[in-house]
C-alpha cells in the first residue's frame, strides 16, 4: 500500500501547477494566483523549471523532518512535490556523480527566507553526504560557522528579526566520494553604518546585546562594560529586546560555536575586547574649544571612557586623544596637521568604530576560513551557497549608496542567471539535437553596463568624483551623472539634459532613478561620496596600529609607518565591483541552482498572503521573465522512458507493454493521439513539448484513461472476486454439507451407542448388585461366625485367665489391705485394752473412720464381756443384793430425786437387832417369820402432821408397825392388803402406804410414814409382794396424792419449802383436806 502512495511525478496531486512553466495562460495574475493557491495549501515551494520559488511560511512546517530527507534522497527532481530538498539533492548528486561544481544562488528581499533556505540546503547536504567521525567534525564546523557569523553580522530590522547585514558566499568542498572536506566563506559589504546608527525600530548587531545580557559579571568587568544597554550611545534603545530571542542563551551558543569552529581562548577574548572597545567608543563625546588663532577645535568631554578604551586595547591614551583632535595630511613628503572641529571629531570617532567593527568581521571570516579550510591538496568538488540580499527598494527616495550597491549585485546575478539559463537551454538543445530558435527576452546587460562601465558607468563616475581635487560634494557627483548618463535608457534624473523628466515631480532634484530589470529605484545622492570614500583618518589607523593588542594591530596594517602608502585606498564602490566580478567569475564556472525567496507579507505573520507585496517581488525578481526564458523554446521536456511509462495507456500499441525502444513508442503514441507536429520535437533522449496546453491535454487524457482503466480493473476485479467467492462458497457448501451429514450420523451413532451402553449398564448393574448382595450376605455370615468364635474364644480365654485380670487385682488388693488394716487394728487394740473394771470408761480412739461401727460394737461387746466377768465373781448373797439394787434402780432411777443417794448405801434391812435387844423380846416372840426389814420410821399424825417414831417391820407376809419404846405391835397389815405406795418425786423420805378398802387394817386409814431408807424399804416391799402374791405393787411417784384418813381423803401436797428448819422436811395440816409437806 505504501508503495501506491509514492509519487512518481510532480504532476500527481498537484495544487495549482507545481511548475510555473506549465502555467496557462501565463500572466502576472495567474502567476500570483497560482502561488497563492499553493501557499494556502501549505505548498510554499513552486518550480520554474529547475528554479525553486520559496515563499516564507513564517511558521515551522513539518516538511524538514529526517523522514522527508529520506523521501527526497536519490529521487528525480520532478518526481516529488517541489521542495528545497529536491534542488539540494539534484545539486549534490550532480556534484558527486557528474563531477559538476554547483552553486546555489539564493536571492530575495530581506526577510524572505534566504538565510533559512541556505541553512536548509546545508543541513540536507550534511544529512545525505558521507558519515564518520572526521566527516562529522567537518560538517559540525561548517554548520557552527553560521551562529558565529549571524551573531556578528545579523541584526533585527523592521523586516526581519534576524536579518543578515552582509552578503555571504560559502564554498563547501567535497572529495570524489562526496564527503565534505571543508569550506571557504566570502563576505560582502557588511552594513557597517549600523554600528553607529540604527533606523527606528531596529537594533545594532546581535553581538552587542548578547554580550551585555549573557556575559558573566566577571567577564563584563574584565571588558569594562556594564550590563545596562542604556549606558551605550551606540545601542538604539527603542527595541533593545526582541520577542522570542534570548540574547543571553544565544551568547552561550555563540561562544560554544566559536569553540567548535576552533577559536582559541585568547582569540575569543580579543574579539570581545574589540567589541567592547567599539561599544565604548560611542560614549566618547566632544565639546568645542576655540583657539586663539580662530580655528575651531574639539576636546574630549570626559576622558574616563577614553582611558578605559586605551586600557582595554593597549593604546597609548595620548596618541588616541591626539588622533581625535588632529588630522595629518601627507603629500609629497609634506606633512600638514590640521585640527578637527567637533563635527569632524564625531565623524572620526564613528569612522573608527565602523572600521574597527567591519574589519573585525572580515577578520572573523578569515579566521573561520582558516579553521574550516580543506586539509588536503587533492582536487575538490565545490558547492557554493550564495545568501545575498535581494533587491532593496525603500519608499520615498530613502535608497542610498548601500541599496545602489546591493541592487547592482542583483543586476549582476540576474545577468548571470539569464546567461546561464540560456546557456543551459542552448546546450540542452544542442545535446538533444534540436534546432535552436531565437528567444525573445529582456537582457539586463545594458543596466549592468550603466553601473559598471569603466568609463561611463556610475561607479566609475563616483570614483572619479571622489578622487578629484577641489571641493567634492554629492551634488557635483549628480551633476556629472546628469551629463554623462542623460541619454541612457534606464537612467532618469530631473536635471539631466534629457527633457523627459523635467516635469516629473515624483523625482526630487537631489535624486536619480534607475530602471532596474526588476523595477524603478530612486536613489538619494546624499552620502554617496562619503560612503564610497569610506574615509578613516590616517592618524587613527596609525594609532590603532600602535595598539599593544595583536588583533587590533592586525586589523590596521596600513597604520604601519614603514609601509606608508600615499595612494588612496580603493573606494568602497570599486572594492565591491571587484569582489562582485570575482564572484561572477566564480559562479560562471559552476552549475547554477536558484532559490528565489518571496515574502508573503510585511508583518512576519503566517497565513497572510499580500498580493500586492508578492506582485512587487515577482516583478523585481523577474520571475515572469524567468518563465518566459524557460518557455522560450519548449515549455516541457521529459526523457522518453518516463514519458512512455506515464502515457502508454493512451494508445493500444503501447498498452500495456511496448516492446521496442522508448523513443519509437513515444512516436507511435503521439502519432496515434494526433498531436500537431509543431507542438513537439524529438530530442536524442527527451521529448520536447512546446506548449503546456499539450502537456495538460495529455494529462487530461491520461486521467480519463486512468479512470477507465480503474473501472476496467474494478470490473474485472469484481467479476473475479464474485466468481472466486461463488466457487469458494460452492466448495464450502459441499464441505459444509458433508460435515453436517457426518455430524448427524455421528450424533445418531453416538445416541445408539450410548443407549446400548445404558441398557447394558442397567443389566450389568442389576447383576452386579445381586452378586453384591449375595457376597455381602456371605460376608456377613462369615463375619458373624468369626465374631461368635471370637467371643467364644474370648470368653474361654477370659474365663481361664480371669484370675490374672487386672480388674480383679483391685478387689484383692482392697481385701488384702482391709485385712492388713484389720489385723493391725486388732493388734493395736490388743495392746491398748482398757482395764476390766466395768466402770472404766476408757476406750482407745478409733483409728479408721470405716471402723466406726465395728469400734463401737467392739466397745459394747467388750463392756458386756467385762460386766459378765465381773458378775461371774459374785456369790449368791451378793447376787441378791445386786438384784435388789437393780430392782430399786428400775423403780426409781430418774423418778425419785432421793434415789441417787441410795445407790451407794448397802441395803441392810435389819437395822434394829430385834432378836438381840431384850427390849423387843415380846415383839420378837410375836413375829415368828423372818424379818426382812426392821427399822425406825416416823408416823405422821393425821390430825396435826406431827411425827411419832414407830418400828417398821416387814416379814414374808406382813407389814408391821410397833411402838419403838416397848415394841408393842400397833398395826399388822397382810401384804395382800397393801394396794399402793405413794411418794413424792423429791428428795424427801415421806411415803404413803395405801390399804385395800374394806380390809381389817384399813379402818384407821392409810399410813403416812417418813424414813431415811425409803428407797430400800419401798424396793423390799415391792419384791416381797411380788414373790408372795405374784402381783406387782403399785408405786405412785407424784407430788400430790390422796391419802385415806378414816372416812376422809386428805391430799398430801409437796411444796418447795424454806431452809430455816435445816434439811428436815416439815409437815403441816392446812385444812381437812390438805396436808402440806415443805421440802427444802
Ligand atoms: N522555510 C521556512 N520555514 C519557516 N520559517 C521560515 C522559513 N524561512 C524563513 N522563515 C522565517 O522567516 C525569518 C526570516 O528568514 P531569513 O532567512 O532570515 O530571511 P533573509 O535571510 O531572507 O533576510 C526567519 O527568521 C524565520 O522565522
Ligand atoms: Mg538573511
Amino acid at each position: 500500500m505504501a508503495k501506491m502512495e509514492v509519487k512518481t511525478s510532480l504532476l500527481d496531486d498537484m495544487i495549482g501547477v507545481g511548475d510555473m512553466v506549465l502555467l496557462e495562460p501565463l500572466n502576472e495574475d495567474s502567476f500570483i494566483n497560482n502561488l497563492k493557491k499553493r501557499f494556502d495549501h501549505n505548498e510554499v515551494y513552486t518550480y520554474i523549471g529547475s528554479v525553486v520559488i520559496s515563499i516564507n511560511p513564517y511558521r515551522s512546517l513539518p516538511i524538514y523532518t529526517p523522514e522527508k530527507v529520506e523521501e527526497y534522497r536519490n529521487r528525480n527532481f520532478y518526481e516529488l512535490s517541489p521542495h528545497i530538498f529536491a534542488l539540494s539533492d539534484e545539486a549534490y548528486r550532480s556534484l558527486r556523480d557528474q563531477d559538476k561544481d554547483q552553486c546555489i544562488l539564493i536571492t530575495g528581499e530581506s526577510g524572505a527566507g534566504k538565510t533559512e533556505a541556505s541553512k536548509l540546503v546545508m543541513s540536507y547536504v550534511a544529512a545525505v553526504c558521507g558519515k564518520g567521525a572526521e566527516v562529522n567534525q567537518v560538517k559540525e564546523q561548517l554548520l557552527q560557522s553560521n551562529p558565529v557569523l549571524e551573531a556578528f553580522g545579523n541584526a533585527k530590522t523592521v523586516r526581519n528579526d534576524n536579518s543578515s547585514r552582509f552578503g555571504k558566499y560559502m564554498d563547501i568542498e567535497f572529495d570524489f566520494k562526496g564527503d565534505p572536506l571543508g569550506g571557504v566563506i566570502s563576505n560582502y559589504l557588511l552594513e557597517k553604518s549600523r554600528v553607529v546608527k540604527q533606523p527606528r525600530g531596529e537594533r545594532n548587531f546581535h553581538i552587542f546585546y548578547q554580550i551585555l545580557s549573557g556575559a558573566s559579571e566577571e567577564f563584563l568587568c574584565k571588558l569594562k562594560l556594564e550590563r545596562d544597554f542604556s549606558r551605550y550611545n551606540y545601542l538604539g534603545l527603542d527595541s533593545a529586546k526582541v520577542n522570542g530571542v534570548d540574547d543571553a542563551s544565544n551568547f552561550r551558543t555563540v561562544r560554544n560555536a566559536m569553540q567548535i569552529v576552533g577559536f582559541m581562548d585568547h582569540e575569543t577574548q580579543s574579539v570581545f575586547e574589540v567589541v567592547a572597545a567599539v561599544l565604548k567608543l560611542g560614549n566618547i563625546e566632544f565639546k568645542p574649544e576655540s583657539r586663539a588663532n580662530g580655528l575651531d577645535e574639539s576636546k574630549i568631554k570626559d576622558k574616563n571612557e577614553l582611558k578605559e578604551i586605551c586600557e582595554l586595547t593597549g593604546i597609548d591614551q595620548s596618541v588616541l586623544e591626539r588622533a581625535f583632535s588632529f588630522r595629518t595630511v601627507e603629500a609629497k613628503q609634506e606633512k600638514v596637521s590640521t585640527t578637527l572641529n567637533v563635527a569632524q571629531a564625531y565623524y572620526a570617532r564613528d569612522a573608527l568604530a565602523k572600521n574597527l567593527y567591519s574589519r573585525l568581521f572580515s577578520w572573523l571570516v578569515t579566521r573561520i576560513n582558516e579553521s574550516i579550510k580543506a586539509q588536503t591538496k587533492v582536487r575538490k568538488k565545490v558547492m557554493g551557497v550564495l545568501d545575498i540580499y535581494g533587491f532593496e527598494i525603500f519608499e520615498n527616495a530613502d535608497n542610498s549608496f548601500e541599496q545602489f550597491i546591493i541592487n547592482y549585485c542583483n543586476e549582476k546575478l540576474q545577468q548571470i542567471f539569464i546567461e546561464l539559463t540560456l546557456k543551459e537551454e542552448q546546450e540542452e538543445y544542442i545535446r538533444e539535437g534540436i534546432e535552436w530558435t531565437n528567444i525573445e527576452y529582456f537582457n539586463n546587460a545594458i543596466i549592468c553596463d550603466l553601473i559598471e562601465n569603466n568609463q561611463t558607468g556610475i561607479l566609475a563616475m563616483l570614483d572619479e568624483e571622489c578622487l578629484r581635487p577641489g571641493t567634492v560634494t554629492d551634488d557635483t557627483f549628480l551633476e556629472k551623472l546628469n551629463q554623462v548618463c542623460a541619454t541612457h535608457q534606464h537612467f532618469e534624473s530631473r536635471m539631466s539634459k534629457c527633457s523627459r523628466f523635467l516635469n516629473d515631480t515624483s523625482l526630487p532634484h537631489s535624486c536619480f532613478r534607475i530602471q532596474h530589470y526588476a523595477g524603478k529605484v530612486m536613489y538619494q545622492v546624499e552620502g554617496f561620496v562619503d560612503k564610497n570614500n569610506d574615509l578613516l583618518y590616517r592618524d587613527l589607523s596609525q594609532a590603532m596600529w600602535k595598539a599593544n593588542h595583536s588583533l587590533i594591530k592586525a586589523l590596521f596594517p596600513e597604520g604601519n609607518p614603514a609601509k606608508i602608502n600615499l595612494k588612496r585606498p580603493p573606494t568602497a564602490g570599486s572594492q565591491f565591483k571587484a569582489s562582485v566580478a570575482t564572484l561572477m567569475k566564480n559562479l560562471q564556472t559552476k552549475n547554477p541552482n536558484y532559490i528565489r525567496c518571496i515574502k508573503p507579507n510585511d508583518k512576519k505573520a503566517a497565513h497572510i498572503f499580500n498580493d500586492a507585496l508578492v506582485c512587487h517581488q515577482i516583478r523585481y525578481l523577474g520571475l515572469l521573465e524567468n518563465v518566459r526564458v524557460r518557455r522560450a523554446g519548449y515549455a516541457f521536456r521529459q526523457a522518453y522512458e518516463p514519458c512512455l511509462e506515464r502515457y502508454k495507456m493512451l494508445c493500444k500499441q503501447t498498452w500495456p507493454h511496448w516492446r521496442g525502444p522508448a523513443r519509437a513508442g513515444v512516436e507511435v503514441l503521439f502519432d496515434e493521439l494526433g498531436i500537431p507536429e509543431e507542438e513537439f520535437s524529438f530530442g536524442r533522449s527527451k521529448i520536447f513539448i512546446r506548449n503546456p496546453r499539450t502537456l495538460f491535454k495529455l494529462e487530461d487524457l491520461r486521467k480519463q484513461r486512468l479512470e477507465d482503466l480503474a473501472t476496467l480493473i474494478e470490473k474485472i476485479y469484481r467479476g473475479w472476486k464474485c466468481r472466486t467467492r461463488f466457487l469458494l462458497m460452492k466448495k464450502s457448501q459441499i464441505v459444509i454439507a458433508s460435515w453436517v451429514r457426518r455430524h448427524a450420523q455421528q450424533k445418531r451413532y453416538q445416541k445408539i451407542k450410548s443407549s446400548a451402553i445404558v441398557v447394558q449398564s442397567y443389566i450389568r448393574g442389576w447383576k452386579a448388585r445381586k452378586l453384591l448382595r449375595e457376597l455381602k450376605h456371605l460376608k456377613r455370615c462369615n463375619e458373624a461366625a468369626t465374631i461368635i468364635a471370637a467371643y467364644w474364644h474370648g470368653t474361654q480365654v477370659r474365663r481361664e485367665y480371669r484370675k490374672y485380670f487386672r480388674a480383679n487385682a483391685g478387689r484383692k488388693i482392697y481385701e488384702f489391705t482391709l485385712q492388713r488394716l484389720m489385723q493391725k487394728y486388732f493388734l493395736e487394740m490388743k495392746k491398748k485394752m482398757p482395764s476390766l473394771s466395768p466402770i472404766d470408761k476408757n476406750w482407745p480412739a478409733r483409728p479408721y473412720l470405716f471402723l466406726d461401727s465395728t469400734h463401737k460394737e467392739l466397745k459394747r461387746i467388750f463392756h458386756l464381756w467385762r460386766c459378765k466377768k465381773y458378775r461371774d465373781q459374785f456369790t449368791d448373797q451378793q447376787k441378791l443384793i445386786y438384784e435388789e439394787k437393780l430392782e430399786a434402780s428400775e423403780l426409781f432411777k430418774d423418778k425419785k430425786a432421793l434415789y441417787p443417794a441410795s445407790v451407794g448405801q448397802p441395803f441392810q434391812g435389819a437395822y434394829l437387832e430385834i432378836s438381840e435387844n431384850p427390849k423387843y423380846k415380846k415383839l420378837k416372840d410375836a413375829v415368828d417369820e423372818k424379818i426382812i426389814i426392821a427399822e425406825v420410821v416416823n408416823k405422821i399424825n393425821r390430825a396435826n402432821g406431827k411425827a411419832t417414831s414407830r418400828i417398821f417391820l416387814l416379814t414374808k407376809n406382813n407389814v408391821l408397825l410397833a411402838d419403838q419404846k416397848n415394841g408393842t405391835i400397833k398395826s399388822e397389815v397382810p401384804l395382800g392388803d397393801v394396794t399402793k405406795v405413794s411418794m413424792s418425786s423429791q428428795n424427801d423420805g415421806f411415803f404413803a402406804v395405801h390399804l385395800k378398802e374394806g380390809s381389817e387394817a384399813a379402818t384407821k386409814g392409810d399410813f403416812l410414814l417418813s424414813s431415811d431408807h425409803l428407797i430400800e424399804m419401798a424396793t423390799k416391799l415391792y419384791r416381797t409382794t411380788l414373790s408372795q402374791t405374784k402381783q406387782k405393787l403399785n408405786i405412785e411417784i407424784s407430788d400430790e396424792f390422796l391419802v385415806q384418813f378414816k372416812q376422809d381423803k386428805v391430799c398430801v401436797k409437796f411444796i418447795q419449802g424454806s431452809q430455816k428448819n435445816g434439811n428436815i422436811p416439815t409437815c403441816k395440816r392446812k385444812n381437812n383436806r390438805l396436808l402440806e409437806v415443805a421440802v427444802p
